[in-house]
């Protein structure tokens, strides 16, 4: 996170699985100082534990459609994230965590 994402303080991150992995993402971005996190996950129970890491939005993919989420996130990121970060293992998932991304800077 701090090396090679080289993250900066009030960046938005968007994290997909939530997992042990994900959770040190979590962790990592708010060490940092992210501004928003918005955790992405099918899997509903993930919620409550990522938000005791401090991510600060939750999307559930099953819930708004898979194809909603890219457009979720660039909404409340106000044009897109400055990092994204795939944590799943879906090769699907990786294609959202790209397209999720600001164009310019993310
Ligand atoms: N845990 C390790 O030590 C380790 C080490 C190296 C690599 N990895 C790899 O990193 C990845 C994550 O590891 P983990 O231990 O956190 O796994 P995990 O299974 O605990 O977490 C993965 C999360 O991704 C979610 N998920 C699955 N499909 C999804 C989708 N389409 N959209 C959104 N969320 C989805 C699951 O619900 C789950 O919460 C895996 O690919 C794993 O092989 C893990």
């Amino acid at each position: 996170m701090i090396y090679t994402a080289k993250f900066w303080p009030g960046a938005n991150a968007a994290v997909f699985g939530l997992g042990g992995i994900g959770l040190n993402v979590i962790q990592g971005a708010r060490m940092m100082g992210a501004d928003k996190i918005i955790g992405v996950d099918i899997n509903p129970a993930k919620q409550a534990m990522a938000r005791t890491f401090r991510m600060t939005h939750f999307i559930n993919p099953n819930e708004i459609g898979a194809d909603k989420v890219v457009q979720a996130i660039t909404d409340l990121t106000g044009g897109g994230a400055d990092f994204s970060f795939d944590r799943t293992g879906n090769v699907m998932v990786t294609r959202q965590a790209l397209e999720c991304c600001h164009r310019g800077r993310g």
